[in-house]
């Protein structure tokens, strides 16, 4: 047995691109361990949207150097977003890694470490930019890559990501990833079909459909078929076993009104809908090229309540962004107050080299003033989402449990009675006394309790038995 150590910074799609590193290795006899001392290879999946997690790469490097040296047969590898955009620079700043393999190019990785062991000069493969074929090179290597699953690396064995797009068109201003991922494409449905039955066969019951504009997923067969999202989750909806379909990121002007009606109809569809707004100011949204208006996202945001009255909105926003003023900063505040997501996740604007904005747009924010921002809108959406949780109390909700809550973990609890975890249908984490008998099914949760971020409940029990159970595996959200 060799031994393969991997570390994933980054997005779900890296969560999901290693995943199916590990499946592939496995099958030339690597195991998994967390020790990167005595591992045979080790492989960092990296980021580069915002500096921070090129930092984290580039520290875990460091610590990497040491090792090489002490056992220079040991293959040190960088793959991922990064891996794509700075072969020349990682080369320069880390001059022992053998390995460099762009996000397109997972495929080839066990070739690639085979050529390294067997004494080759260090290896590079990644996508030649968005012309030159890369388009064909990175559909061929999803099409051949994707299905190899490995449930031992999923968030949890009833949950799973299944790409349906791979890269993106949109090109926002600040952002890299139309440059690391390529090309906007649509998964063929057939394919997408297929490995939904393979993850329900392997037990599990939630999948999470994952593209950088999901609902602008588009697939045209060869026969001038069309394929919308609402057509594939009506799709997927009819696979035995799966009880939850999730999609993430959503991109706000392709949030149609079929696609809401389609959420709505199908039971197995969660209400929870991930539209990032980035800026609540149509100055700072039109800087970052993000092709709609403050007003636009509102319609959204009023079509998305009319249609799935119970949904769960969350967003994505950045702060401190080029030119942004006081006042451009108090309507995307205003925004919040008015829009009141299940959560925010908020980012300070990090300059990425090769982006329109990092040419084109001075970072005239201060540091200070980025911080301050991201402070007091992190306050204010902590402050809505502890108080829309309160509506829960006294409530049933519908809990998938994924297992052992963190702070059992911590204490290091050991079953088969103690504090769980799951989600709500509409995406909401609940934690709850349980027995581990209990992971993975679904079950009635009263909320006695709530903070910004958890709901606290008990378990509803029925005397006839786990009969009526049966009932939440449908629809109950
Ligand atoms: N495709 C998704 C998410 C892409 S990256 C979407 O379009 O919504 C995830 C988030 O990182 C983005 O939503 C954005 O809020 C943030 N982000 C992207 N580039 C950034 C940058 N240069 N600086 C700070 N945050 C950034
Ligand atoms: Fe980046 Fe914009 Fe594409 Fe999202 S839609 S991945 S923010 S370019
Ligand atoms: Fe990062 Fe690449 Fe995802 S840049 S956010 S890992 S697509």
């Amino acid at each position: 047995m060799k031994r393969l150590y991997i570390e994933t910074v980054g997005c779900q799609m890296n969560m999901l691109d290693s995943e199916m590193v590990v499946a592939s290795l496995r099958k030339h006899g690597y195991e998994l361990t967390d020790d990167a001392q005595l591992a045979d290879v080790c492989l960092y999946n990296t980021c580069s949207v915002r500096q921070h997690a090129e930092d984290k790469t580039y520290s875990s490097l460091g610590r990497m150097k040491r090792c090489k040296q002490a056992n220079p047969r040991k293959v040190v590898g960088v793959m991922g977003c990064m891996a794509q955009k700075d072969q020349r620079l990682i080369f320069e700043r880390a001059p022992y890694v053998d390995l460099i393999v762009g996000p397109g190019q997972l495929q080839q990785i066990p070739e690639l470490i085979a050529n390294i062991q067997a004494g080759a000069e260090p290896q590079v493969a990644v996508s030649m930019g968005r012309r030159d074929g890369a388009v064909d090179e990175i559909k061929r290597s999803h099409e051949t890559f994707d299905p190899l699953r490995d449930p031992a690396m999923r968030p949890t064995p009833f949950q799973a990501y299944l790409r349906i797009q791979i890269g993106c068109d949109k090109f926002c201003t600040y952002c890299i990833v139309p440059m690391t991922r390529g090309p906007e494409q649509g998964r063929d449905p057939q394919q997408i079909l297929s490995e939904a039955r393979t993850l329900a066969e392997q037990g599990c019951k939630e999948i999470i459909l994952l593209g950088q504009t999901v609902n602008s997923y588009r697939h045209t067969s060869a026969a001038g078929v069309d394929t919308r999202l609402s057509g594939l989750l009506r799709q997927l909806h009819e696979v035995d076993g799966i009880e939850r379909l999730k999609f993430v990121t959503n991109y706000p002007k392709d949030m149609t009104l079929e696609l809401l009606e389609t959420v709505r109809d199908l039971p197995k569809c969660s209400p929870y809908l991930h539209v990032p707004a980035q800026s609540g100011s149509n100055a700072v949204l039109q800087r970052m090229k993000r092709g709609y208006t403050v007003e636009d996202y509102r319609e959204m945001m009023e079509r998305i309540h009319a249609t799935l009255p119970d949904a769960a909105v969350s967003s994505d926003f950045i702060v401190g962004f080029c030119g942004e003023t006081d006042d451009d900063f108090e309507q995307t505040m205003q925004l919040v107050r008015d829009c009141r997501f299940k959560n925010s996740f908020i980012f300070k604007y990090s300059v990425r080299p090769g982006t329109k904005a990092s040419e084109q747009l001075p970072d005239d924010v201060p540091t200070e003033v980025k911080q301050a921002r991201n402070n007091e809108l992190l306050a204010l959406q902590n402050r809505i989402s502890a108080e829309d949780n309160q509506d829960f109390i006294g409530r049933e909700v519908s809990v998938l449990v994924e297992g052992p809550s963190k702070a059992a973990q911590k204490r290091g609890d050991e079953g088969p009675v103690l504090q769980l975890t799951g989600r709500t249908h509409c995406d909401r984490i609940v934690v709850f006394d349980g027995n581990l008998r209990q992971v993975g099914n679904t079950l009635p949760v009263v909320v006695y309790d709530a903070s910004s971020h958890t709901l606290f409940g008990s378990v509803v029990t029925y005397e006839a038995g786990p009969g009526p159970l049966l009932a939440f595996n449908q629809g109950g959200r």
